[in-house]
């Protein structure tokens, strides 16, 4: 993706070696990358090491603010940067977001518009993601999303923590994302009848449950 992607609240775009000193003030928080398996870097040197060794790789994007700052990161890893998948047409989705700006929805949202760009740009037929076991937020994340549970792995080696871990591993493939996807469309659609009072709020209430109903049926929600 060369031009950056944009989500009603962020903007995503290439790492560049500038955004070293901003990295390194998020980055350097023992909260944020432990988490997700690797160390908090250790100087802004560091920092923009990393910007050109790791965030430098296809398809990986700075979460940015409006105003261009980079709070966080976001990245579909392919084929010989992932142990999750050996195809072409499947990736795996990785994130991560400093420390003030959790709790505000914003990796699902950025996650929201990658996992479109994979499906619709990238012609993914499925996107993998996972978390170190005890890692309720990001579990929160892939539930909120709607990935699915498929396996779960013991005596992970992280290497850059020297550390045993055990994983959970959950999938989104395209044909369920195109499903949730529409009935995202419907509920908007019933949003904006309610908000200009073409429906009454029963009527919302009534067609927003036959909605659920629906996507219960077809096992997307
Ligand atoms: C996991 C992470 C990416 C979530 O991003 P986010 O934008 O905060 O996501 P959300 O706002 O949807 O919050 C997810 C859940 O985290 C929990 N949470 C939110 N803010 C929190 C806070 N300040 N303290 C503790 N838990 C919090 C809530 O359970 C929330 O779920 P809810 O919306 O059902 O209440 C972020 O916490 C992070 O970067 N963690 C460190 C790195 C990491 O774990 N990366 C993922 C590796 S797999």
């Amino acid at each position: 993706m060369d031009t950056a992607l944009k989500t009603k609240r962020l903007i995503l775009r290439r790492w560049q070696e500038s955004d070293a000193e901003i990295l390194y003030g998020y980055a350097s928080d023992p909260a944020v990358g432990p988490p997700a398996g690797w160390p908090p870097h250790t100087s802004v040197e560091n920092s923009r090491e990393i910007i050109k060794s790791v965030l430098s790789r296809p398809e990986t994007y700075a979460v940015c603010l409006p105003s261009g700052e980079p709070i966080g990161s976001i990245g579909l890893h392919l084929k010989g940067s992932t142990d999750m998948t050996d195809r072409e047409d499947e990736c795996e989705l990785g994130y991560w977001i400093a420390k003030p700006f959790w709790g505000q929805g914003l990796i699902p949202e950025a996650a929201c518009e990658m996992l479109r760009y994979a499906f619709e740009k990238l012609g993914m037929r499925a996107v993998w993601c996972g978390y170190y076991d005890g890692n309720e937020k990001s579990k929160r994340v892939q539930e909120k999303l709607g990935f699915q549970y498929r396996y779960t792995t013991h005596g992970l080696n992280v290497s850059l923590l020297n550390e045993i871990r055990t994983g959970h591993t959950n999938l989104m493939t395209k044909e369920r994302w195109q499903k949730a996807e529409l009935f995202r469309e419907q509920k908007k659609t019933l949003d904006t009848f309610l908000g200009t009072k073409a429906i009454s709020q029963a009527q919302y209430n009534k067609s927003l449950g036959d909605l659920r109903e629906l996507m219960q049926m077809h096992g997307v929600e």
